[in-house]
């Protein structure tokens, strides 16, 4: 069997160059790092493309993507090449930990007038941002008219477009804790495969507004946040861009803020001056100067 990475003996596979001119473009363009053990995975998610378009192989492909006119391939390709696997209730203690240490303080500040915004950033399917509005839900029924809101974002727009419409198959919903989830999922039509789904009921959505947003690009927010769910995101960064994108969290929370991050992801040098230990994986953003956004 011949790796995909070997030297091309057939003009469909990835050579080292190729595989350079990918992985560069991902990182301009995305941040994301990719080591050269993932060229058989880049292969894997883009020979279908490369033949789809008619080219003659990946080196024809890095010349339409590096181009002017690939600008449209150039997203589809670094759609193609992220993760988006995620879950409702991941990671279960952060969401344990944001009923009992976050959400009650930013119900009782929007309840004297200081309404709250939380951020998904990276938010894939949009599981994680619903996991939270269910747990708002409970503890604020009212959340919506408290002017709290959760904003989620993600580079990728179909993602984001999944999101939006909030319909999951129902099986999805089993790792919710049923109490939060009873009356705030409706039944929505089966899909083409017959498998139940369920759709976020309307005070769900409410809560939650989905943007595309890339992290290592402009964020144009006018306020600050209260809390930052960013969670299996940076793990797939180098390290300084990871670092950065910490710093700028900083420079975008207020104080007292809680940063979750995913169960392998850490604060790096830049970063951690700025926050404190919250949990397992959270921090909470500290009274050191906020550096720009
Ligand atoms: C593995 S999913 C994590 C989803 C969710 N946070 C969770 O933990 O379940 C990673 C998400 O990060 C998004 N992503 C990758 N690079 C990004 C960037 N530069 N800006 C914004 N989102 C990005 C991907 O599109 C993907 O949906």
């Amino acid at each position: 069997m011949t790796l995909p990475f070997e030297t091309p003996a057939k003009r469909r596979e990835i050579g080292p160059e190729a595989f350079g001119r990918i992985a560069a473009s991902l990182r301009r363009e995305a941040g994301i790092a990719l080591a050269p053990e993932k060229a058989a995975l880049v292969h894997g998610r883009l020979a279908r493309r490369v033949r789809a378009l008619g080219l003659d192989g990946f080196d024809a492909y890095c010349d339409l993507i590096e181009s002017r006119e690939g600008a449209a391939e150039l997203r589809a390709m670094v759609n193609a090449l992220t993760t988006n696997v995620t879950r409702f209730f991941r990671e279960p203690h952060h969401f344990d930990e944001l009923r009992r240490e976050t959400l009650p303080r930013l119900v009782a500040a929007a309840r004297a007038g200081a309404p709250a915004t939380i951020w998904s950033a990276g938010c894939s399917t949009g599981e994680e941002p619903y996991s939270i509005a269910l747990c708002l839900l409970d503890l604020a029924p009212d959340a919506a008219a408290l002017g709290i809101r959760i904003l989620a974002t993600d580079l990728n727009p179909e993602v984001v477009e999944t999101g939006r419409k909030g319909v999951y198959l129902a099986e999805a919903l089993e790792p919710a804790p049923g109490a939060l989830v009873r009356g705030r999922f409706e039944t929505a039509p089966p899909g083409p495969d017959g498998a139940p789904r369920l759709r976020a009921g309307e005070a769900v959505r409410a809560l939650v507004a989905f943007k595309r947003l890339n992290l290592v690009g402009p964020w144009p927010f006018t306020r600050a946040f209260d809390a930052i769910f960013c969670r299996n995101v940076l793990i797939y960064f180098d390290s300084p861009t990871q670092d950065d994108v910490l710093r700028r969290f900083a420079g975008a929370t207020t104080e007292g803020a809680r940063l979750f991050l995913g169960n392998s992801e850490r604060l790096g040098p830049a970063s951690a001056p700025l926050f404190d230990r919250g949990g397992v994986t959270s921090y909470i953003r500290n009274a050191k100067p906020a550096p720009a956004a």
